[in-house]
């Protein structure tokens, strides 16, 4: 039983080289038992092919039985070639890309002895104040399936193991983690149970259809009970529901936090609570150690459930191979190769040229003109500031390209200025001077401005989501120039552009872009890669709106309806309205979208309709346009969104070129779940939108008919 019971517990392995990685939870508090070190299933945060050798070997010449130790990393955005981070590969809108970023990224780190990693990400988010949006794919869940369905084929290799490349995925944080109330991480989750269910469960079902291996539980509470010991979500919905016989494993410590909670007086309570709700593995608390073998004794726990959860680790072993090779894939001299390989930078660079999103161009400023004009870099990332955001793991910010040596490539020194201007959140006075005199040198402002890689990600949340008063301050003093002022944002949050926007004559969101992000901006700016991202996730006015997504309800005093009367749903001090919508993105080309097409205006439940436009590239360049479906329902059982994503295609265009986009509405693309949580269609009528952002009018009307 103790052996059994050993294979359920995840330790921490030895701490990290680099300071960059991403340890969480209670690290100082470890308590590793010792007696768990040579029968514990599984250790965390351990890559290198030595390292992991050196681990597995040691392990197996203790371990009894001889099974081996899985490795689990989290490889959220790439491992040492470090991809956008996931909300900006969102606002690619490409699968395929998102595809082929976790393909290389699984390539890294099997070669590196990983076996899981601990993504994809899949927490439906609608306030920018959470920290770990930086890690999602935005607010919309027809998007997240997509990229979750993507991230998962890209790891698994399509769930076929023989190839030595594919690493096993784990979606998470299950179930609700992204709508903690005030938007502070960890906080108390609330919701109904048909929200859950309409928008927040149907990423992660996604990610498990695709067939991913584990389930990571979630740190917050679902419905008054925290994730990691809730019975109803983990066993009712995920395995019985869900048909999910995968390793359910906790996050950090999130098994022993059901005491600090307060649904668990003790670890054995909170061991008893988990082995019910059919956890598997329990990372870095020991709750499973240190008391499953008593519940067991005295009755409390059927051995069958320790069984159950000990085959299904063997069995996730078993697929991987371990027990015929307990080193996998690891080798130092393919690390030697495939790790930061140049092939897999230029997709990185690649994915971070699609997933930039350009905001605003008054007057065609952009794209530059490389050695035409004086050029003015300044701001805090111009240079040494960390690309790589959050969750970069093995990355290293110096091995990123940076903006000004990048810009260096293609404009010559006398026409290239570069002034740091400020700190992230301090300004010195001469700093702000010389930025000044650098400017009044130059013809055009290129500022590079954000948030501290730290201002996101886990554990990072923001009350005020505006860029530092100290880089307002600077892009206020160099507005009094009066020269064009291009700004480039580094961020890892939907931000409140109160104090830039105004003072910016174009905007470039860069989000923080990985390895390449300096090349990938520079490309954009000289107009080398045309932009052609598109916001997963609503950029409001201010921070008072928020949440604020699109896919909202109408209400029943409409703002729109009666804009000049008080009493309808407004605000006394802001507009209703994001200062930049979901599915929003410019580019240098100029797309126009016909008007919708239909197939015809009726159909019944087996029918389907065919709804398309034709997209025409008017510009002087190619280009490529993301065309967005949407779909309202005018009445429902329940209230139901002014529109919501139904489909997306990213399509490329040649300048002059028009090509017809079409997709076909079928009945299962109008249901949502009733008031007795049955998930279905209503006959009636609905309104069918195509354009190339969330803010659209232009809609033709179906009718879905019953008979
Ligand atoms: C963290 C995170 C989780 C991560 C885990 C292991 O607390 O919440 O996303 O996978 O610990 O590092």
């Amino acid at each position: 039983m103790e052996e059994k019971v050993g294979q359920l517990a995840q330790i921490a392995g030895v701490p990290y080289e680099s300071e960059q990685s991403e340890i969480t939870g209670p690290v100082a508090e470890m308590g590793i038992p010792r007696k768990l070190l040579p029968i514990a299933g599984s250790v965390l945060g351990v890559s290198g092919a030595e390292t992991v050798k050196r681990i597995q070997d040691n392990y197996l010449k203790e371990n009894r039985l001889g099974i081996p130790l899985i490795f689990m990393v989290d490889v959220i955005h790439g491992f040492k070639t470090i991809f956008p981070i996931p909300l900006a590969i969102g606002a690619s809108w490409d699968t395929d890309l998102a595809e082929e970023s976790a393909r290389i990224a699984a390539k890294e780190a099997a070669v590196s002895g990983v076996h899981v990693t601990f993504s994809p990400m899949v927490d439906l988010v609608r306030d920018p104040r959470w920290g770990r949006v930086m890690e999602t794919t935005g607010e919309d869940k027809y998007l997240n399936e997509r990229f979750a369905e993507s991230f998962v084929r890209g790891y698994q290799n399509n769930n076929d193991y023989s190839d030595p490349y594919a690493i096993a995925a784990c979606v998470k944080h299950f179930a609700g983690y992204g709508a903690p109330e005030g938007g502070r991480d960890y906080n108390t989750v609330d919701m109904s149970e048909r929200q859950l269910r309409e928008h927040y469960l149907s990423g992660y079902k996604a990610g498990i259809d695709e067939g991913a291996e584990l389930v990571m539980t979630s740190f917050n509470t679902v419905d008054g009970i925290p994730a990691t010991a809730n019975k109803w979500l983990l066993d009712d919905v995920l395995r019985k529901e869900w048909g999910f016989d995968g390793v359910i494993i906790t996050d950090w410590a999130s098994l022993g936090e059901t005491i600090p909670h307060g649904v668990a007086a003790n670890e054995k309570e909170a061991a008893q609570k988990g082995i019910d709700a059919t956890v598997d593995m329990e990372m870095m608390t020991f709750t499973y150690s240190n008391h499953l073998e008593e519940l067991v004794e005295e009755g409390s726990v059927d051995e069958e459930q320790v069984d159950q959860a000990v085959l299904r680790i063997l069995k996730l072993k078993n697929k991987l191979g371990l027990f015929e090779n307990p080193y996998r894939t690891a080798s130092v001299s393919d690390e030697g190769s495939i790790v930061f390989s140049e092939e897999n930078r230029q997709k990185a660079l690649e994915v971070a040229e699609n997933s930039m999103v350009l905001l605003k161009n008054e007057q065609n400023t952009l794209p530059l003109v490389p050695n035409e004009e004086k050029i003015a870099l300044i701001g805090p990332f111009g240079t040494d500031e960390n690309l790589l955001g959050a969750w970069s793991w093995r990355g290293e910010p110096n091995t990123a390209s940076q903006v000004l040596e990048s810009m260096r490539k293609v404009v010559n020194e006398d026409n290239l200025l570069y002034s740091k201007g400020s700190n992230i959140e301090e300004i010195t006075t001469e700093q702000l001077e010389e930025a000044v005199q650098t400017a009044e040198k130059a013809d055009t402002i290129v500022l590079a401005l954000g948030e501290h890689w730290e201002m996101s990600g886990e554990a990072a949340s923001r009350t005020n989501i505006k860029l530092p008063d100290a880089q307002l301050q600077l892009i206020k003093r160099l507005s009094e120039l009066k020269k064009p002022i291009v700004t480039v944002l580094f961020n890892g949050r939907p931000l409140d552009l109160n104090g830039i926007e105004e003072y910016s004559d174009a905007i470039l969101e860069a989000w923080f872009p990985g390895t390449e992000g300096g090349e990938a901006v520079t490309n954009i700016l000289f107009g080398k890669a045309n932009p052609s991202g598109k916001l997963p996730m609503s950029f409001p006015e201010n921070v008072g709106q928020v949440p604020i997504y699109y896919n909202r309800f109408n209400t029943g005093r409409p703002y729109e309806s009666a804009p000049n009367d008080k009493y309808v749903s407004k605000y006394l001090d802001s507009s209703n309205y994001p200062k930049y919508d979901f599915g929003y993105g410019l580019s240098y080309s100029d797309f126009e979208l016909s008007p919708v097409q239909l197939s015809k205006n009726e159909m019944t439940p087996g029918d389907e309709i065919t709804a398309s436009v034709t997209v025409t590239n008017k510009g002087e360049r190619a280009g490529k346009e993301v065309v967005q479906l949407y779909i309202r329902d005018l009445v429902g059982e329940v209230v139901r969104p002014l529109k919501e994503l139904k489909g997306f295609k990213k399509i490329h265009l040649e300048a002059g070129e028009s090509e017809e986009v079409t997709f076909t509405v079928t009945e299962d693309m109008l249901r949502y779940y009733h008031p007795d949580q049955t998930f279905r269609s209503d006959a009636g009528e609905f309104e069918v939108f195509i354009n190339n952002s969330s803010h659209t009018s232009h809609t033709e009307t179906i009718v879905l008919t019953n008979k």
